[in-house]
């Protein structure tokens, strides 16, 4: 079993939406088990899946250590892809974990805890963050085989990238991990020239080596998986689907 989390300092470049669609791809295409952690307050990824819940079950991953993992995890309507959901609730969990002792490794903690159930049920677990590094994200990072960055092609996501590379590459040192950001993915790109020149940004940058260079375009069929609960890979056939040759960069480069 791996871990991923999904993460990027910029808000609305498509980190939920690429969970979702990931998810879909390896469960629907791959036959494999997965199950999501939702760890943004916001809850898209859960609502993605067409849940609405009451409380965060995530946030007891975090706060209610001894509670039984099975009654946190949540069936999807799609085959093989369960979730830990959360919603608005666990925007207190910040505030209840600042005083904890070792606060940044406490989701590490719970799934060690539970890593005979966890790996006899499942391929992968996916995590989708809040835009940030606070606790609740370092967390998600700290636990992860791989962390996978998201970039739309504005230049502050640009900025972001290189913001977060940084800090992490700090914050493992300081927890005595390896860094283990591992991917960049290119979402929501257009056929203007900025995305053109966004290309060319990366590409002479230090982060060339891990991004992915099958970008994903501005499409409303994205858009729309996400109204629907219905994952691109039931959708767009494989020439118009960029998560064949993405999931396959993925794998060839150890990231998944
Ligand atoms: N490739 C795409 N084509 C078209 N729309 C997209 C694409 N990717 C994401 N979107 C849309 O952009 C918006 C933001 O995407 P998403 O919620 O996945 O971003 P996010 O990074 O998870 O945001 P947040 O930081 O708030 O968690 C959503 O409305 C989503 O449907
Ligand atoms: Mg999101």
């Amino acid at each position: 079993m791996k871990i991923i989390t999904v993460g990027a300092l910029k808000g609305g470049v498509g980190k939920t939406n690429f969970t979702f669609n990931l998810a879909g791809y390896l469960s629907i295409k791959e036959n494999k088990k997965i199950l999501l952690i939702d760890l943004d307050p916001q809850g898209n990824l859960t609502q993605c899946l067409q849940l609405d819940v009451f409380e965060s079950l995530a946030m007891n991953m975090f706060i209610n250590q001894g509670k039984n993992i099975k009654e946190l995890i949540l069936k999807t309507e799609i085959n093989n892809l369960d979730i830990v959901p959360t919603n608005i609730g666990m925007s207190s969990l910040e505030v209840k974990l600042f005083n904890e002792i070792s606060r940044e490794t406490k989701l590490m903690k719970y799934i060690n805890k539970n890593k005979d159930y966890l790996s006899n049920k499942y391929d992968y677990i996916l995590i989708d963050t809040n835009p940030s590094l606070n606790i609740t994200n370092i967390n998600a990072y700290a636990v992860a085989d791989s962390i996978i960055l998201v970039s739309d092609n504005s230049v502050h996501s640009l900025r972001a990238l290189d913001i977060v590379g940084n800090m992490w590459e700090q914050i493992s040192l300081d927890l005595e991990i390896d860094n283990n950001i591992k991917a960049v993915i290119l979402n929501n790109f257009d056929t203007f020239s900025i995305s053109k020149d966004f290309i060319k940004e990366i590409k002479e940058s230090n982060l060339k080596t891990i991004t992915i260079p099958q970008e994903i375009r501005k499409k409303q069929v994205f858009k729309a998986s996400e109204i629907t609960g219905i994952p691109v890979i039931k959708i767009l056939k494989k020439d118009e689907n960029p998560y064949f040759n993405i999931v396959d960069e993925l794998e060839q480069k150890g990231v998944l």
